[in-house]
């Protein structure tokens, strides 16, 4: 084990599965004590055996202003203080704009925004001076993808939204900063899996020729959340392979030609 969070105490959203799961145990195996949050109480309850004495497990859904403060209140309760906020909750939805439900416009922008903005605004209300703002964002918060109108500007406005925290929170020396992800293996992306031509046009995009696990993310997150990082602050970080150079892959070309594919 290494000790570079060793005695720091962190909230992560999203923490039952995925790039939250992974940040989580992450954090825990550098010396931290964690509080994951999550809807999924199942697969919360499936990591304790991996947690710990030092994890404990809040159900929080992050659209739900009063869940996401007794999240806050809970980690400070339960490990005497908060250090480090990770924002990871979200998930992404398929639409092009004119066919696309406000339902559906809405719940996106709920969960990975307005989501975002609730952890922040009641983590930066209890998070010790000092203390580290992790916002997970997306390649898509830079690059356009045809069909993902609302999970693009949500995951755009998740990056403007650090800037301001950073400029808001800084006065008490506590840093705010974006993570981008790019295709990274998780259950939210388990459907591109079932396209192969889909993983292969997004490994070509990259300059490394290959997609992430959820790992990639975690080291990221692990020094963004240290003293590591002490002057860093109010920027945007890619882990995507520099796939920010290609073009998003064309998902409505490739769920037609699936559509067109017999037994498909
Ligand atoms: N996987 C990728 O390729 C990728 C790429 C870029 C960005 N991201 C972002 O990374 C984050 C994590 O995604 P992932 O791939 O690990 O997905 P995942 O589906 O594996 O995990 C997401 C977790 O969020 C939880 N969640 C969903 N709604 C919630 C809510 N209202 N309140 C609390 N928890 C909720 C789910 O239960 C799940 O445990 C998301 O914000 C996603 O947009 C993922």
């Amino acid at each position: 084990m290494t000790t570079r969070l060793l005695g720091k105490v962190a909230l992560v959203t999203g923490a039952a599965s995925g790039i939250g799961r992974a940040i989580a145990l992450r954090f825990l195996a550098e010396g931290a004590s964690v509080l994951m949050a999550d809807i999924d109480e199942a697969g919360l309850g499936a990591l304790a055996h991996e947690g710990g004495e030092h994890a404990d497990f809040i159900r929080c859904d992050v659209t739900v202003e009063s869940d996401v403060e007794a999240a806050a209140q809970c980690a400070v309760q339960r490990f005497g203080g908060l250090d480090i906020t990770v924002a990871n909750a979200g998930k992404g939805t398929f639409g092009l704009i004119t066919e696309h439900s406000l339902e559906s416009w809405q719940e996106i922008i709920d969960l990975c925004l307005t989501g975002v903005f609730l952890t922040v605004k009641h983590a930066g209300r209890v998070i010790r001076d000092g203390g580290s703002i992790i916002n997970i964002a997306s390649l898509n918060a830079i690059q356009p993808a045809e069909g993902m109108v609302a999970y693009c500007t949500a995951k755009a406005g998740v990056a403007m939204l650090t800037r301001v925290a950073a400029m808001e929170l800084g006065h008490r020396q506590i840093r705010v900063n974006t993570i981008a992800p790019g295709l990274v293996e998780t259950n939210a992306t388990s459907a591109f899996w079932m396209m192969p031509s889909i993983v292969d046009e997004f490994v070509e995009n990259t300059t490394v020729g290959r997609f992430a696990q959820p790992n990639d993310i975690a080291n990221m997150a692990v020094f963004l959340a240290s003293d590591e990082s002490s002057f860093v602050s109010a920027s945007f970080f890619s882990v995507d392979g520099g796939a920010t150079t290609k073009r998003y892959p064309d998902l409505p070309g490739a769920f037609a030609r699936m559509a067109e594919t017999p037994n498909s």
